[in-house]
């Protein structure tokens, strides 16, 4: 099984972390692919926890090769600061590799996210301010600073200055803000030059020459894919392709080399910023899933939104990643209520919808309708096997199977790596 992509199945914090570290002691290289320090990846290692942002979780994993690929956007500053905390710790960071292809994000990156979102108002985005969207605009409008343009100060050079040029004009006159000076930045980035150089690596061929061999690389997705450019709640999204695809055009590895495509799948669901939601819960029970699920952004701090399992959306996670398998997470959140609600289609003036619509104001417009699955009390985070669960939490999760329509073959019933039910194995 050379290669695998494990990803969010809904609107990011599923447990992406926590399911890239568990399967890291059995694979070669970890791979992000997409995004940048918008992620907030949790990782439980008996009494230690990780908070990662930039890195992937395999990085934990002390025979595996953590790679940032292409299609990430890396903060130099972050990456450091990420690095040495993980180097306090005792953790070996030096098998990293860094694509020389990757963008930067700058300073004027996280200004220029700030101060849209303050422009914004009320239709902002909720952005984690971390200058995401910024950094793949200029990626796209061929305006970005990539890691290779470190080591030519004279390209760095001009590159800044020409990205600079607009921006300036926008910062002082639309935003009322001081220009940005280009040598500044030049010489912020210049800082992390050679300490990064050992890092820097073609890692398209690494990656293609790893798989060809029979290695075995799994790719890390940050977010999830209702938060994709293209396939999420536009324009309530992050700038990246967090879905399936985005594996390939964030590594430079091919769809005919993947083998398995995994979605993170949270038992209920969750969502931080801005955007539709429409399982979303404003009573006790929503406070229940956020205190019970500790659901408060990695990244930001800020509290998530938290609402009913959507069987419409994990359908839909199915459909635009081609997903082989699911692994449920946080089914242990779910103790103790007497019935669990599940979302299984909308109604969207008056009709009954049974597939995620295309249309932005008809999601806007969508109203859950539920069924109600009976619940369980008994405690499962010891449980080993599915056999081990109570009937009841059987039958849920079997439920969700049949909606969501890939095999479930892993449960996490606590964050703990240990506190996981294997079904069907994934490598
Ligand atoms: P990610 O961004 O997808 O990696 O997810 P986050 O780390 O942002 O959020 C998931 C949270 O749930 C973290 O605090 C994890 O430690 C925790 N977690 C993951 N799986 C489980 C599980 O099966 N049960 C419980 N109770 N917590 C879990
Ligand atoms: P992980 O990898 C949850 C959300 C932000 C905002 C939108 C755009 O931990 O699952 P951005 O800063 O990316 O331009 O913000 O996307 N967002 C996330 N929500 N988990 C994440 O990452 C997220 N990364 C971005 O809250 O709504
Ligand atoms: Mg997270």
């Amino acid at each position: 099984m050379p290669a695998l992509v494990l990803l969010g199945a809904q609107w990011g914090d599923e447990g992406k972390g926590k399911a890239t570290d568990l399967l890291g002691g059995s694979v070669d290289y970890v791979v992000r692919y997409q995004g940048g320090n918008n992620a907030g990846h949790t990782v439980v290692v008996g009494d230690q926890k990780y908070a990662l942002h930039l890195l992937p979780s395999g990085i934990l994993s002390p025979g595996c090769v953590p790679v940032i690929g292409n299609g990430v956007v890396v903060d130099p500053a972050v990456l450091f600061s990420e690095l040495s905390a993980l180097g306090e710790r005792g953790i070996d960071t030096s098998k990293l590799l860094v694509s020389g292809n990757a963008h930067l994000i700058t300073p004027y990156h996280t200004t220029m996210d700030k101060v849209t979102e303050r422009f914004l108002g009320s239709r902002r985005i909720g952005t984690t301010g971390r200058g995401i969207g910024p950094a793949y605009a200029d990626k796209i409008n061929r305006v970005g600073i990539r890691v290779q343009d470190l080591y030519d100060e004279s390209i760095l050079t001009q590159k800044v200055e020409a990205a600079l040029d607009f921006k300036n004009q926008l910062l002082a006159k639309l935003y009322n803000r001081r220009a940005i000076e280009a040598g500044r930045i030049v010489e912020e980035l210049l800082k992390y030059a050679a300490e990064l150089r050992p890092y820097v690596a073609d890692t398209t061929l690494v990656l293609n020459r790893a798989v060809d061999e029979g290695k075995v690389v799994l790719f890390e997705g940050g977010q999830g894919t209702l938060l994709d450019i293209d396939h999420g709640t536009y324009p309530f999204v992050t700038s990246s392709n967090a879905t399936a695809g985005g594996a390939c055009t964030g590594s430079g590895v091919g769809p005919t080399k993947i083998d398995r495509v995994i979605g993170i799948l949270k038992a209920y669901t969750t969502r931080v910023g801005s955007g539709p939601f429409p399982t979303e819960l404003f009573d006790d029970d929503g406070e229940a899933l956020r205190r019970i699920g500790g659901e408060r952004g990695v990244t930001t701090g800020r509290d998530r939104r938290c609402g009913w399992f959507d069987a419409v959306i994990a359908r839909y996670a199915t459909r635009v990643n081609g997903l082989t398998d699911f692994f449920l997470t946080k089914l242990d959140v779910l103790t103790g209520w007497e019935r669990v609600p599940v979302c299984v289609a909308y109604e969207i003036d008056g009709k009954r919808v049974e597939e995620l619509p295309y249309n932005q104001s008809d999601f806007h417009h969508a109203k859950p309708v539920y069924e109600y699955l009976p619940g369980w009390s008994e405690d499962i985070s010891k449980a080993k096997t599915f056999a081990d669960l109570p009937k009841n939490a059987q039958g849920y999760v079997k439920a969700l199977e049949d909606m969501s329509g890939a095999p479930i073959s892993a449960i996490g019933v606590g964050p703990g790596r240990t506190e996981t039910i294997e079904i069907n194995s994934f490598i």
